[in-house]
């Protein structure tokens, strides 16, 4: 009986032991920090629609800075650098996700990229040409999101980064700034040069270079909202109107076909 209490109480011993200095962690992200199973990272390259900032982080000018009020006042009650007066579509989505809003990646001191980071920068376009100067253009987005995938490297492994990478959520949402430099700079741009079929083929045939970086490096799930009917936007139907027509939509602008 006193020896089957010892061999019980040695067994005690060796269990905690065991799980004190040996916790069970998969074997994978020994040696670094390791995230919940089903952590999904969201990550947003893009325009003003899903800027949440970092152009108040570059040299630019106020019209791609909105660091002023009405910007921001229902809902974070401060203007943030979003192109709204509260949320933006990817805040939606982090919060539908359990997310915190998905920081802009230019936000100084931000580190928690494990949760993905925002790239989006308004008046940026699949071209460089588009604003340039003024905006960080898609290329540049993705070097910054390769930065990023270093750092997630050195913090994650390489195992771990793996898979949130595969695992994440890749928003990209960009264009209408590329066919608005046409439509609304009276300077006439070198990029007002191409034919139109040719100048849409530039366009998509840089969003797909990015996209197919991102593939490289693992990422699968993409969400690439459309444009929306250009033509209706305020600013499209207020040029109608200086053009001498009633103000409605400029429906030559509007997608006609896909
Ligand atoms: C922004 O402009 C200021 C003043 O012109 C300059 O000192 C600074 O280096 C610029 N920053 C960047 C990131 O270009
Ligand atoms: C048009 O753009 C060019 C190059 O960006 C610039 O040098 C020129 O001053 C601009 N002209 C006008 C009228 O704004
Ligand atoms: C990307 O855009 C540039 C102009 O900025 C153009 O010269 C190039 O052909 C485009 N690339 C693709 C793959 O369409």
């Amino acid at each position: 009986m006193r020896k089957l209490y010892h061999l019980l109480k040695l067994y005690l011993c060796f269990l905690v032991f065991f799980f004190v200095v040996f916790p069970i962690t998969p074997t994978h992200c020994l040696g670094h920090q390791c995230l919940p199973k089903q952590h999904v990272a969201l990550f947003i390259f893009g325009d003003s629609l899903v800027d949440a900032g970092n152009n108040n982080y570059i040299n630019s000018t106020t019209e791609a800075q909105v660091n002023y009020g009405p910007y921001g006042e229902t809902f974070f009650k401060y203007p943030t650098g979003r192109f709204s007066n509260g949320r933006i579509i990817p805040d939606f989505i982090a919060e539908f996700a359990n997310l915190p809003f998905i920081t802009p990646y230019l936000y100084p001191g931000y580190h928690q990229y494990s949760d993905g980071a925002n790239f989006a920068s308004a008046g940026a376009g699949a071209l460089v040409e588009t604003h340039q100067g003024l905006v960080i253009d898609l290329k540049t987005q993705l070097q910054y999101f390769t930065k990023q995938e270093k750092l997630l490297r050195e913090k994650l492994g390489v195992a771990e980064t793996k898979t949130l990478l595969a695992r994440a959520v890749y928003l990209t949402n960009i264009g209408f700034d590329d066919y608005g430099v046409l439509l609304f700079t009276t300077n006439s741009s070198a990029l007002q040069s191409y034919p139109q079929e040719e100048y849409v083929d530039m366009v998509i045939g840089n969003l797909t270079s990015v996209i197919k970086e991102i593939y490289k490096k693992g990422g699968r799930k993409f969400v690439i909202p459309n444009l929306g009917p250009f033509g209706c936007l305020p600013f499209a139907r207020a040029l109608n109107r200086a053009l001498g027509n009633t103000g409605a939509c400029l429906q030559e602008v509007n997608p006609v076909r896909f």
